[in-house]
């Protein structure tokens, strides 16, 4: 299994993304449980959450609470790395509001910190820019909660690369990782993604198979895939994730998942070698599909 950084902290080079465990959709608890067990069994020592990955108002946290109970449940975990996020709001009308403010930001992480049961959060990351909140101020709370030890390491989510220097500024150097959209689909994200490479600060690309409803037709939206998973025996959703970690050693995808089976076959995408001319059929195979 391969490994890649965070920070001073080394973690596979895929993780696993918790929000399919918690939001519209969810399994019951037990097979989530057991898909977190899969994960941890198949080597994986990056999980990622948020506050907001619940769907009632009254259950904010419910992945943060699932994971720490699968944790707890499995033995050694030392090495495993829990990033969560605040910032976001779900009311419970489906929507996903924002709330960069200092004082959310700060009573998100406590809470989260009581959540996960932890001395101090591993990744803490500010999940999305609050357009009522200057993106300093929201971030500066990141470097308050650093400095108070209650997070160990800081990084931001849905960043443009100004807010990417801007944090990296502000956090005096500290900061570590930058979580966007990256798929097949959504290719939107490449100068932050460059950018976190010059820069060498973890990328993780959040739905990296293209979100919990099209990651199934990932292969027969984008033929190619399918073609080179064909040739190497593997699924088109691993050749997907080995097409993001040739692009930098900074990429980190965290692709999400409700049963074992995903989480397990996700993995093996460290393995994975693509050929030089394999990864620029799909490279081009995606500028033919806009
Ligand atoms: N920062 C942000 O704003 C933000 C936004 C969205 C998501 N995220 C994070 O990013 C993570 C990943 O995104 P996502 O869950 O939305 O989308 P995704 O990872 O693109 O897709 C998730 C779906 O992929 C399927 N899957 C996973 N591995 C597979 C495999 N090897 N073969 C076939 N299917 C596979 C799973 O199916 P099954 O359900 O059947 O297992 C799962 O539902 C989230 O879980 C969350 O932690 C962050």
């Amino acid at each position: 299994m391969h490994n890649r950084r965070i920070g001073d902290v080394l973690v596979t080079a895929v993780g696993l993304g918790g929000m399919p465990m918690s939001i519209e959709g969810r399994p019951d608890e037990s097979q989530s449980v057991k898909t977190i067990h899969a994960a941890l069994d198949a080597g994986v020592t990056l999980i990622d959450t948020a506050d907001a990955y619940h769907i009632h108002p009254d259950e904010v946290g419910h992945n943060e609470t699932l994971i720490a109970k699968a944790l707890a449940s499995y033995g050694d975990t030392s090495e495993v790395l829990v990033a969560t996020k605040g910032g976001h709001l779900r009311p419970g009308d489906g929507s996903w509001q924002v709330d960069g403010s200092p004082a959310h930001i700060r009573r998100a992480c406590e809470d989260s910190l009581r959540r996960l049961g932890a001395e101090a959060i591993g990744l803490y990351q500010f999940h999305r820019p609050d357009p009522a909140v200057p993106y300093a101020e929201s971030v500066a709370t990141l470097n308050d909660l650093l400095a108070e030890g209650k997070i160990r390491m800081a990084g931001i989510s849905n960043a443009n690369p100004e807010q990417i220097r801007q944090a990296y500024e502000i956090l005096g150097g500290r900061l570590v990782s930058v979580q966007n959209q990256f798929s097949p689909t959504f290719r939107t994200s490449e100068p932050e993604l460059r950018l976190c490479h010059e820069m060498g600060i973890a990328f993780l690309p959040w739905s990296p198979l293209g979100g919990i409803d099209a990651a199934a037709d990932l292969g027969s939206r984008f033929s190619a895939f399918n073609e080179v998973a064909a040739n190497h025996g593997v699924s088109a959703q691993q050749v997907c994730l080995a097409w993001e970690l040739i692009k930098s050693d900074v990429v980190i995808p965290i692709p999400g998942a409700r049963r074992p089976q995903s989480t397990e076959d996700s993995v093996r995408a460290t393995e994975l070698a693509l050929s030089a001319d394999e990864f620029a059929l799909l490279d081009r195979s995606m500028e033919s599909n806009g």
